[in-house]
């Protein structure tokens, strides 16, 4: 991408609104638009940190068995009814009625609807487990909407539902998305710790909270801190085999959102974090809370019918955005870790139009491009310092510096975002960095 040609509406001031750090410099960084309370539109480098955030998750769930879907946003309050939850939702449901007054409501979940296309088309325990999973906009009526995507009434969700025969089963559905759970937020560079949890509007009474710790969280937490050295499953983890080994060591610990008293009992005061945490995703074990009431059977090996057991397990992928640059940034800007970047590299040219420049910053561009790099090239003609303000306040992981005095005798610049080191090299050298 050329910065010319793109949108990209840095702010020069702090936006007043903005309370925390993660607000503050999406606003700044021309990635969100506030368009009414808890409701924004994603700039461009907004929309592409959300898309690559959504993708991890999306390939873990893969990996760990599940299967993408898309529900539609809006769903039949009749619906709801089945399940009893119509009514005990409250105020945080928009309700909507259509031109034939039958009501609707904007999905703030989906148990219920995934449960309909459950019950439609799968009978048997041979068609078991299944796990369906969709990303899609949710609705909230939030009382109090704040700290930009943190806290937003639509936000972007990845939910996913487990069915399976029998309670052993599922436990060992629960676990999958436990340990996928584990490796989404490593993979985008957080630290989230999973913490034992009430269930909530959602029902059942196996749960954890995944969260990450950060002082501007809205959470409480009371956590081991052994909790943090854990290691997560990597690539290789059998899905197909036993994970309640992983399971059973990351829930040995004590970690949670309450209990101050309970939580001293049981954890030696040299172990005892207490901090302040941002949850960006819970698992739900619940059995058969919803497939009781809304007759979603399956027949057992003995030909017996029998509620399917269920799970269901969210991520807050546009909360993460949020969430990441809490955990990433500095004086200067967002610190993108590399798997989430919006762009790979930026390339400032610091004279547009001088022939040398020209021709490096295109070779440059091209050679990132080819790989895979996602280069982001500052052809504008901005001064240095602007420039260099904002590509620290956009955060990409490389900026590569090319100008008039280093090419006269063969070198470039190449500053990692990260730690502020800065090299000067010949431009293949600083592409093999980059690339290697
Ligand atoms: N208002 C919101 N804005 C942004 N993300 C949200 C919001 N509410 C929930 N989420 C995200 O969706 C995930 C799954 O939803 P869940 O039903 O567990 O939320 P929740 O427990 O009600 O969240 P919270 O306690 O923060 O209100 C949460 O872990 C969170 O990351
Ligand atoms: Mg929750």
């Amino acid at each position: 991408m050329r910065l010319s040609r793109y949108f990209l509406p840095v702010l020069k001031q702090n936006p007043a609104e903005a309370q925390i750090a993660s607000h503050r410099l999406m606003l700044r960084a021309g990635m969100l638009r506030q368009e009414a309370a808890g409701i924004y539109a994603w700039l461009p480098l907004g929309f592409r940190v959300l898309r690559k955030i959504e993708q991890i998750v999306r390939e873990e769930m893969d990996r760990a068995g599940a299967i993408e879907v898309l529900m539609p946003t809006l769903q039949l309050a009749d619906l709801w009814r089945e399940s009893g939850r119509y009514d005990d939702y409250g105020a945080e449901m928009l309700r909507i009625t259509d031109r034939h007054e039958r009501e609707l409501l904007y999905g703030p979940t989906n148990e219920e609807m995934i449960t309909e296309i459950f019950r439609a088309y799968i009978k048997s325990y041979k068609e078991l487990p299944k796990n369906l999973y969709h990303i899609q906009w949710k609705f909230r009526d939030e009382q109090r909407p704040r700290f930009g995507v943190m806290r937003g009434r639509e936000f972007l969700m990845k939910d996913a539902y487990s069915f399976d025969v029998d309670d052993e089963r599922g436990q060992a559905s629960y676990n999958r998305m436990f340990v996928a759970y584990l490796r989404s937020f490593q993979r985008m560079g957080l630290q989230a710790v999973p913490m034992r949890a009430e269930t909530g509007p959602i029902g059942g009474d196996l749960s954890h909270e995944f969260i990450v710790l950060a002082q501007t969280g809205e959470s409480a937490v009371f956590l081991d801190r052994r909790m943090l050295e854990l290691p997560v499953p990597g690539e290789e983890v059998d899905y197909d085999g036993d994970l309640s080994g992983v399971v059973a060591d990351w829930t040995r610990l004590y970690a949670a959102t309450e209990d101050a008293a309970r939580y001293e009992a049981e954890t030696a005061e040299a172990d005892r974090l207490t901090a302040r945490g941002i949850e960006v995703g819970q698992t739900f074990y619940f059995g058969d809370k919803y497939s009781k009431p809304m007759k979603a059977n399956v027949s057992g090996p003995d030909g017996v019918d029998r509620p399917a057991q269920m799970g269901s397990y969210g991520v807050g992928i546009s909360r993460l955005a949020g969430a990441l640059i809490e955990a990433h940034h500095d004086e200067a800007g967002i610190i993108w870790p590399d798997a989430v970047a919006p762009f790979g590299v930026g390339v400032v040219s610091l004279r547009p139009g001088d022939k040398a420049v020209d021709a490096a910053c295109e070779s440059a561009y091209a050679a990132l491009t080819r790989a895979g790099k996602e280069p982001l090239l500052d052809d504008t003609d901005d001064r240095p310092g602007g420039k260099f303000a904002t590509m620290d306040l956009i955060g990409l992981p490389w900026q590569l510096i090319i100008g008039p005095r280093g090419l006269a005798t063969g070198v470039v610049e190449l500053k990692r975002r990260a730690t502020g080191e800065r090299r000067t090299l010949k431009l293949d050298e600083a592409l093999a960095a980059i690339c290697g």
